[in-house]
């Protein structure tokens, strides 16, 4: 019989019948490929066996419980992140931008493992083995006992994974150049993408291998093909970062061995990666002295309190459409904020260009930066510099009322430590505390004006 073929957009992994230009599920131009959707052959398991007829055996949640032994990753971020360490039998995708430090980083971790008498295999598919020695001999590890090879096959893996010593940690750089002889179809497509990650995995689970696999970024910020891995791999680590600015954040989002959301920091210096114990140092220590247009946010990302510096330019803008550009931010969130202060609290910023910008390279996804983006941004308005030893946190309402967040203790705490003098807070976050810092309460986004006049 004649093989029907089937067509896959290579950004969502949506199949379908017929060729389009564009992708009915999630919208993107040009990502239809044929491909053949035949099932993944799963060797090994026998038809007899999966046909059976009886039911399996049933348990209940009051059983025992897997027992993690984590492999200490030498790096205290790392560990963070992961939520104590790697977990054998467990995979592990880490994205990111091409050159943010995917590379450099599995490197430094393949080192620290293989110092540990643990055996580590490095598959590299996007580099020969030089070049990876290259880097190991520049990030100071090039006596380290890892196992590297240049191969892309994924047979050829497994049956080295099958050799020897167990390995306690394999690395896949990148799952994007693999490619397994049992689909027919290019590297880097959806199809292989399945194919390859799903067979690794099932090896990974048989042998307690920690698995880690690099995976591409497309320019929209999606891993390519990332509901076909993400949903398979057991955790997700993604590696954020700016050009030019030195510091790395990588973020979990989603382990199902720890927290998510849990960010550890690096930074990129002449001999790899470097711990970033105290993010918050860090992300103020450029600090200018302040002018108008900067504030400081106390946030939290994952348990963590970290300050960072917000800044705003508001200028008159010379077309009939005002630009507005972010970075860091929720752009959505930067339009309902400046809804607001126009009307709520008066500020028209309908002939203006508006930039914002979280300094240091992060993101931050929380609610409750909205009230030092708008004190930045009404003192750019103003012209008007904040108090330099002020700090503010709160989630602007569209009413222009400041909601209560959480976790105000480890905020004030981080705050106080860092050495601030004032926070300025909302209304239901000042109970009694136990800090020498002054809490300013603030009910409505109309007070922060009111500081500056
Ligand atoms: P790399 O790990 O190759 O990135 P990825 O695998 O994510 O594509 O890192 C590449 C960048 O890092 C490159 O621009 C050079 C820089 N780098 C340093 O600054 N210091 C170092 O010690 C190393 C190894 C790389
Ligand atoms: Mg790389």
């Amino acid at each position: 019989m004649a093989r029907k073929a089937s067509y896959t957009c290579q950004s969502c992994g949506n199949i379908t019948t017929q060729w389009a230009g564009k992708c009915g599920a999630c919208g993107e131009w040009n990502s239809i490929h044929e491909e053949s959707a035949e099932p993944i052959a799963v060797s090994g398991q026998k038809l007899s066996k999966r046909n059976r007829r009886s039911g399996v055996k049933l348990e209940t949640f009051d059983g025992d419980e897997q027992i993690i032994d984590r492999y200490d990753t030498g790096f205290k971020e790392l560990n963070l992140v992961t939520g104590g360490g790697l977990v054998p039998g467990s995979a592990v995708l880490v994205g990111g931008d091409p050159g943010i430090g995917k590379s450099t980083l599995l490197t430094q971790l393949a080192a620290k493992l293989a110092s540990n008498e643990k055996r580590v295999l490095y598959f590299t598919g996007e580099e020969a083995t030089a070049q990876v020695r290259l880097r190991a001999s520049r990030l100071g590890v090039k006596e380290a006992q890892v196992d590297l090879a240049a191969e892309t096959n994924l047979e050829a893996i497994i049956a080295t994974m099958n050799e020897g010593d167990a390995p306690a940690l394999c690395i896949i750089d990148s799952i994007q150049t693999l490619w397994t002889e049992t689909v027919d179809a290019a590297p880097g497509t959806v199809t292989q993408l399945r194919a390859t990650t799903h067979t690794l995995i099932r090896q990974a689970k048989k042998s307690d291998v920690c698995l880690i696999i690099v995976g591409h970024v497309t320019k929209d910020g999606a891993i390519a093909g990332p509901k076909v891995i993400e949903h398979m791999v057991d955790t997700v680590l993604y590696f954020e970062g700016e050009r030019g600015v030195p510091f790395r954040i990588l973020r979990a989002q989603k382990n199902r061995f720890g927290p998510t959301d849990e960010i550890g920091v690096f930074e990129m210096s002449d001999t790899g990666l470097a711990e970033v114990t105290n993010p918050s140092e860090l992300f103020l220590s450029n600090r200018e002295t302040q002018g108008p247009g900067m504030s400081v946010f106390a946030g939290i990302e994952g348990t963590r309190p970290v300050l960072v510096e917000i800044q705003a330019l508001v200028a008159p803008s010379p077309f009939g459409t005002p630009r507005r550009a972010v970075i860091g931010w929720d752009a959505g969130r930067l339009s309902m904020l400046l809804a607001v202060l126009e009307a709520r609290c008066g500020i028209v910023l309908g002939t203006q260009d508006v930039y914002l910008n979280i300094a240091g390279g992060i993101k931050i996804k929380e609610p409750a930066a909205d009230l030092a983006a708008a004190a930045a941004l009404i003192s750019a308005f103003k012209n008007q510099p904040l108090s330099p030893d002020s700090v503010f946190f709160g989630e602007v309402s569209l009413s222009g009322s400041i909601r209560r967040v959480s976790n105000a203790d480890g905020r004030l705490a981080e705050t106080e430590k860092i050495g601030f003098k004032t926070c300025y807070l909302p209304e239901n976050n000042t109970k009694k505390r136990d800090v020498t810092i002054k809490c300013q309460p603030i009910s409505h986004l109309s007070d922060i004006i009111d500081l500056l006049s």
